[in-house]
């Protein structure tokens, strides 16, 4: 296998057969492929895109570069990446509360989103390089679990992630199907929700887009035996209030605790609702959200949460407060229309709580507080949005957050999160 044949064959628009992937995939997680050369490929796909076979055995290759863990009734749900989306730390918990076990193999910040190891890593003291052991034991004993790609579940995925992240090779359907369901289907999963995302702050700008990769996710996960679901939930603003590590590990602990945004609480019910039908647990979804609500009010799935951390090396009572934070107001009076998504995620990686570069170390406590939602009326001078970081990098932000949110004269209708579901 010559790496640069496949790379220049991928360059030309031509169809890749599964033994050149399977090769490329396989040097790569083995070493022998450098990243200059996997960032190549990656780059080509990025620009001619993959026929659905090629995105199959691209899949199966990244799947195959690990091993698969085995467990019964094991679910999961998995994000195709937004602004504040804090979602899989109250899932897993949640389910495992409803009986069922969640391996969940979660990744770093991407492009502009957050990642939900970053901000699990804000806890002092939890670990998300897991062994598979350790991955094995902890599901089991506690009923959830999350973690990253390592040396044995998707290596492949652990070096193309980090490398997709500072080559501008993200928002590829190929590259983000294989690299989730490589990350899924090691977890031998019954069921799988997938929550995709459209929007200012995804990376499927337009609903069309996102449909399409729904497509591309739910039809491998079933072509490998899965019950797949997907919902497509809007991201022309951030979920929840809360954007950042530190702080989002706040939104979600209130949601445990039966507070919190709305938006949040909605998209989790509905995602964990999928996967209760899915797998049998509940009748229907109606079934399932009370289920989850009770989960949620006798306080079981907080508890479970607590376990979960304490398993992997956290320690709850340990974690920072949220500081008192620097106001973005408004600069004239009106209504919110649209909000640069995208750019608030960006202001996020500015004042330190993502990266620039592989390896850049994360400020945890980096973060923003949304104050005001699509089609809120504003008066001049009010708070949009409060921000958390050192004071050289938020007053160097600030213009950043307040040029992201369009104020308008014309009233404009909120949007509503879960906007279609495939199946
Ligand atoms: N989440 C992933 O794990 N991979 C992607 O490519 C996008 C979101």
């Amino acid at each position: 296998m010559t790496p640069a044949l496949i790379i220049a064959k991928k360059r030309d628009g031509l169809e890749l057969s599964r033994e050149e992937i399977a090769a490329f995939v396989q040097g790569f997680a083995r070493g022998e492929v450098p990243d200059y050369q996997m960032a190549a490929l990656a780059m080509a796909v990025y620009l001619r895109g993959m026929t659905t076979e090629e995105t199959a055995a691209l899949t199966e290759e990244m799947l195959a570069s690990g091993v698969r863990l085995s467990w019964r009734k094991k679910v999961d749900k998995h994000s195709t990446g937004g602004i504040g989306d804090k979602t899989s730390l109250i899932l897993a918990p949640l389910l495992a509360c409803c009986g069922l076990a969640v391996p969940m193999i979660s990744g770093r910040g991407l492009g502009a989103t957050g990642g939900t190891l970053d901000k699990l890593e804000a806890i002092p003291g939890f670990r998300t390089d897991l062994s598979l052991a350790e991955v094995q034991d902890i599901t089991q004993r506690v009923g959830c679990v999350i973690t990253g790609a390592s040396d044995e579940i998707a290596p492949a995925d652990k070096k193309l992630y980090a490398l997709r992240d500072v080559t501008a090779t993200v928002p590829s359907i190929p590259l983000i199907t294989a690299s989730i369901m490589s990350k899924k289907l090691a977890e031998s999963l019954d069921a799988l929700v997938l929550d995709v995302k459209f929007g200012s702050g995804a990376f499927m700008k337009s609903l069309a887009g996102a449909r399409q990769l729904a497509h591309s996710l739910v039809s491998t996960g079933r072509r490998m035996g899965v019950r797949t679901t997907a919902l497509l939930t809007d991201m022309n603003q951030p979920l929840g209030r809360m954007v950042g590590n530190l702080v989002e590990v706040h939104e979600a602990l209130d949601i445990l605790k039966g507070r919190g945004p709305a938006d949040v609480w909605e998209v989790t019910r509905e995602l964990g609702a999928e996967l209760l039908v899915s797998t049998g647990v509940a009748t229907d979804a109606d079934a399932a959200r009370t289920r989850l609500r009770e989960e949620i009010e006798s306080g079981r799935a907080l508890a479970k949460f607590r376990e979960m951390v304490l398993a992997q090396g956290g320690d709850l009572a340990r974690l920072p407060a949220i500081g008192k934070g620097v106001n973005v107001t408004a600069r004239r009076g009106g209504c919110v229309g649209e909000i640069e998504t995208e750019r608030l995620g960006l202001a996020i990686i500015e004042l330190g709580g993502g990266r620039k570069k592989m390896g850049d170390a994360i400020d945890h406590s980096a973060g923003l507080e949304m104050l005001v939602r699509i089609g809120d009326t504003v008066q001049r001078g009010q708070r949009l949005a409060k921000l958390f970081g050192p004071e050289e990098k938020t007053s160097h932000v600030k213009p950043l957050i307040a040029s992201a949110i369009d104020i308008q004269d014309s009233p404009r209708d909120p949007l509503p999160r879960i906007v279609e579901r495939i199946e």
